[in-house]
């Protein structure tokens, strides 16, 4: 096929609901071949971007195109390169795995022993035959969502939309699924993941659109977003406690930062303030903070300061999101503030 255009592309796109604006103005661009994460807090507009894209949901305004096919005006053309995960393939919990998956191939045409075949080859990949014979009401929840996925791409799709894969999910279960959006990626299949996760999207996506609101507010590669708020912190650790005030100060000045004192004696924070543009280059302040990092460690050895450990982090998609939005990413939804007790 010669079609070169972008998995996905929306300008000005708006959804209302009510007074609500779920989308208010979303400009997108999603390269195919790769992860492309929408992160944000609950209630930002991710689930309903997503349905406007999947052809589930009229947008009020704006463009969208997914392939080059119009939305609204495609939206048949749209639907047979695209899968959603949990919406199309709904799956039956009476029955097994391989029961559901082997049904579900049926219904998309295959013949019986294709269906099979390709049911097998599903479970195995997602680490499921074990649990293939079993029924999938008690399948446990990392399970079940990785079963939804399978179902999903039960026909190579060429965008899978996964929302909030995996939310909910413990830590073993979320890194089960993250391999599985490798191996969808892998065998050429772009994916588009909404999280409220920023390690997730700093771990899986190629590239990262944070929305807030409705609205775009950042877009990058994780590296871009990260150095957007700073080029990163120096946390050092001397041998001498009594020496601390000393490099305090030699750090300030070196670096040119905020210079915090932990809670351990020994331990200190810079926190590079680096770049302030948003659209900055992550090169550039990447090799500014490494050069000044080197600098101080130098001064610190000159001023005869024992350093037993140092080290240069980047700074946080918390920190991002913070330095973006203003408010942290775990009460920005405004009505869903639970205070612990
Ligand atoms: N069907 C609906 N009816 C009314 N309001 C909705 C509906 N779906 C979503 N919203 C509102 O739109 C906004 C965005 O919701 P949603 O897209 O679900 O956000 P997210 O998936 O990022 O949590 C929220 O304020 C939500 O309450
Ligand atoms: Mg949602």
């Amino acid at each position: 096929m010669s079609d070169d255009h972008p998995a996905v592309e929306t300008s000005g796109l708006i959804k209302r609901f009510g007074d609500v604006r779920a989308l208010d103005g979303v400009d997108l661009t999603v390269p195919r071949g790769a992860v492309y994460g929408i992160l944000g807090p609950n209630g930002a507009g991710k689930t309903t971007c997503v349905r406007v894209l999947a052809t589930l949901l009229r947008p009020d305004g704006g463009q969208a195109r997914v392939f080059g096919h119009d939305v609204r005006r495609e939206a048949d053309a749209v639907r047979t390169r695209v899968s959603l995960t949990g919406q199309y393939a709904s799956l039956d919990e009476d029955l097994t795995g391989v029961e559901n998956l082997v049904l579900l191939g049926r219904l998309l045409g295959h013949g019986k022993r294709a269906a099979r075949e390709r049911a097998g080859r599903l479970l195995e990949a997602f680490g499921l035959t074990e649990a293939a014979g079993r029924q999938v009401k008690n399948y446990s929840g990392g399970m079940r969502r990785r079963i939804d996925i399978a179902a999903s791409i039960f026909n190579t799709p060429d965008l899978l939309f996964l929302d909030e894969p995996t939310t909910g999910l413990d830590p073993r279960s979320r890194s089960q699924v993250w391999d599985i959006v490798r191996l969808v990626v892998a065998q050429g299949t772009t994916v588009l993941l909404t999280t409220q996760y920023l390690e997730e999207a700093d771990r899986l996506a190629d590239r990262i659109a944070v929305i807030d609101r409705g609205r775009v507010i950042a877009e990058g590669t994780p590296g871009e977003l990260k150095s957007s708020v700073g080029a990163g912190s120096v946390h050092v650790r001397l041998r001498d406690a009594a020496r601390r005030e000393e490099a305090r100060g030699l750090l300030a000045r070196v670096l040119g930062a905020d210079v915090v004192l932990e809670a351990e004696p020994v331990a200190l924070t810079a926190r590079l303030t680096g770049a302030s543009d948003l659209n900055a280059a992550g090169a550039s302040s990447d090799l500014n903070a490494a050069g000044a990092a080197s600098r101080a460690l130098a001064e610190l050895a000159d001023a005869g300061i024992i350093v037993d450990d140092f080290s240069l982090g980047q700074p946080s998609l918390d920190e991002v999101f913070l330095t973006l939005t203003g408010h942290p990413a775990e009460d920005a939804g405004g009505d869903t503030e639970q205070e612990a007790a």
